[in-house]
């Protein structure tokens, strides 16, 4: 039996280094670096959850060719159950990211990953018998976007709780996270997002925290991810908890909110308390920035205890 249901985009990423800003007039330019790796906020979510121990699953899309096979391939070394990825006839999503020292231009085709589906969701959850289910990526999975207030509930009906990382809204505009906010058991934006969509939903917040206690009324505990500062997480009474992450040597945070949602996912199933669960995450969002791409540096069960257990001693 699974524990986690994941849902949402599946999708490689080829990251470039070096004399990476294009000069075009079909001018030849040499890279010092290039590695396909696991992309996606929902593969890498689940490849973090499967690193920390828990049974997980990944509901998505790929297609019948090379980055298709190869993302599979790497969701199953991590440890994710892929029998829910589904093969179909339009080609695997993938970014191409442009990486220079300071910042960095991501180029992407969604193809395959965007046409998920409400019933794709409810056909994994009957067939794992997943008790949690995970949805990312809110924008990029649009049919599942507009299906997904139902499937939540369902969902709930049956005693499966729920919980939603939406990225941000390319069009900015947040549609339909309102509807789905009162299926919700928990929210997972980071400091922007919470302040975006709030503001989308007609609240004046003076800052992330006030949108998330705004944002927490509505229905979800909203725990956000805060960057260096770690995390915080507003309950629906109006209490907000704070946990810092961790002070290390940052060689890449791609894919750092995804394994701080793992790390968050995990401990709070585990029922470890709020606070707790605040700084499963932030430490797992920290450990995984100490390597490059999404899931090289992603902490298991034990690293993650072994640095909260070491910053409680006196
Ligand atoms: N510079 C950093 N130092 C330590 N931890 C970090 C740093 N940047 C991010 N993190 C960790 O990764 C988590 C997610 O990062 P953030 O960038 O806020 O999320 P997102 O990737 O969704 O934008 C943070 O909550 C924190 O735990
Ligand atoms: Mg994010």
């Amino acid at each position: 039996m699974t524990g986690v249901l994941v849902a949402g985009d599946a999708n490689l990423d080829l990251v470039l280094r070096g004399d990476v800003v294009p000069r075009f007039g079909q001018a030849e330019q040499l890279l010092d670096g290039a590695d396909l790796v696991l992309g996606s906020s929902a593969g890498i979510c689940a490849a973090g959850l499967a690193r920390l121990g828990v049974d997980t699953a990944l509901v998505a899309r790929v297609g019948a060719d090379v980055f298709g096979a190869r993302t599979r391939e790497l969701l199953a070394d991590a440890g994710v159950d892929t029998s829910a990825v589904a093969v179909t006839e339009e080609p695997t999503g993938v970014s191409v990211i442009l990486s220079a020292p300071d910042d960095r231009a991501i180029l992407t085709l969604t193809g395959a990953l965007a046409s998920l589906t409400g019933e794709d969701v409810r056909a994994a959850l009957e067939s794992t018998g997943a008790t949690h289910l995970h949805v990312a990526s809110f924008f990029l999975v649009p049919q599942l976007a507009r299906e997904l207030p139902e499937v939540l509930g369902r969902a709930r009906e049956r005693g499966v709780t729920t919980s939603l990382d939406t990225n941000w809204d390319p069009a900015e505009r947040w549609h339909g996270v309102a509807e789905c906010l009162p299926h919700l058991d928990v929210l997972l934006p980071n400091a922007q997002e919470a302040v975006a969509l709030a503001r989308s939903l007609g609240e004046d917040p003076a800052d992330a925290v006030a949108a998330s206690v705004a944002l927490a009324r509505r229905g979800p505990l909203v725990v956000v991810k805060d960057g260096a500062e770690g995390g915080f997480a507003a309950s629906p009474d109006g209490t907000v908890v704070r946990a810092a992450g961790l002070v290390l040597d940052v060689v890449d945070t791609t894919g750092a909110g995804d394994s701080f949602d793992a790390g968050f996912l995990a401990a709070w199933l585990d029922g470890l308390s709020l606070e707790e669960a605040v700084r499963w995450a932030a430490v797992a969002g920290s450990l995984s920035t100490r390597a490059a791409g999404g899931t090289g540096g992603q902490a298991t069960r034990a690293e993650v205890e072994a640095r909260i257990a070491a910053e409680r001693l006196p």
